[in-house]
């Protein structure tokens, strides 16, 4: 496995490459298992597969965890060379923004409700650095994980926009065996807090078990999920969500007949946020995770 962190290395390698097909996932590393299903699935879909390491600056807010993010570079290494991976890219800040920096992609509908709302430059900063990977990287396909759904939604927004040669693919959410989604700032729960997170899975499955009973009011299904956050006293809720899994536009009343919903929520635990979803389909579609 090749460790490069200068873009000219990214490039020879790519021209080496010809024309096999390159997987890529994009990381800000502390790697789990959740990071580790993308790379499988990327593992078995091209023949040759990259994986970026870069914790992007302009994607946190100015009152956000950047300088606290967790960090193991020695450690993700190690768990990447176990998947076969062909070359990991991880750059210093000043490759991706060097000091005369001064563009940037740019979606603007489905980046304003929901993590937007709440994180108004954190998606020009995913999309811009995003976007100056697929340049560098030149992916066939690039993997996401339905943990970020609204991220998802916007780098596909992104590719399409701006014609990007390639397919982003999503992976399933990777959880712990009590449910809670993985997630590198895990690691910031302590004691009791670890115990509390499960309630963000547990409210997604009250909301679930109300749409398999045919519910399609949505604000019953947002009143299951916040009923069941308020009965955990180390949780405090940012936001609780059921829209329109393609617009993200929330819904009001009932959901349309055959269409999905998207369960989504951002839920403080101490000074950790925390956000998850399903991705519920509707009659004739194919679930999304
Ligand atoms: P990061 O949080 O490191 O996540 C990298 C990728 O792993 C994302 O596509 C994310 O959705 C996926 N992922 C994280 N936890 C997951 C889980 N439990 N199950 C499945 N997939 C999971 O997302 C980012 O970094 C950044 O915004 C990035 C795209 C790298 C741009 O900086």
């Amino acid at each position: 496995m090749e460790v490069v962190s200068d873009i000219a290395s990214v490039r020879a390698l790519r021209r080496h490459y010809g024309d096999a097909t390159l997987g890529f996932v994009p990381t800000m590393g502390y790697l789990h298992e959740g990071h580790l299903e993308l790379v499988r699935r990327a593992r078995r879909e091209n023949d040759r597969v990259a994986v970026s390491i870069f914790v992007n600056p302009t994607q946190f807010g100015p009152t956000e965890d950047l300088s606290r993010y967790p960090r193991d570079l020695e450690r993700d290494l190690a768990l990447l060379r176990g998947e076969g991976v062909d070359f990991v890219f991880a750059p210093g800040d000043g490759v991706i923004y060097p000091p005369d920096f001064q563009s940037s992609a740019l979606v603007r509908g489905v980046t304003q409700p929901l993590e937007g709302a709440r994180r108004p430059t954190h998606f020009e900063g995913v999309t811009t650095v995003v976007a100056k990977l697929f340049n560098i990287v030149r992916p066939t396909r690039a993997y996401f994980g339905q943990k970020d759904a609204q991220q998802v939604v916007v780098v596909r927004q992104m590719a399409r926009d701006l014609n990007f040669d390639l397919d982003v693919i999503v992976c399933p959410t990777v959880r712990e065996p009590d449910g809670l989604a993985m997630s590198s700032r895990n690691k910031y729960l302590e004691g009791d807090q670890r115990r509390a997170a499960t309630v963000l899975n547990r409210a997604l499955r009250a909301a679930e078990r109300l749409w398999n009973e045919d519910t399609r009011d949505s604000e019953a299904l947002r009143a299951a999920m916040r009923d069941t956050l308020a009965a955990e006293p180390l949780a405090r809720v940012d936001y609780v969500s059921a829209a329109d899994p393609q617009t993200l536009a929330e819904y009001e009343g009932a959901i349309p007949a055959g269409a999905g919903v998207l369960l989504s929520m951002a839920v403080f635990i101490g000074r950790t946020r925390l956000i998850d979803n399903f991705n519920l389909a509707g009659a004739a579609e194919q679930p999304g995770e």
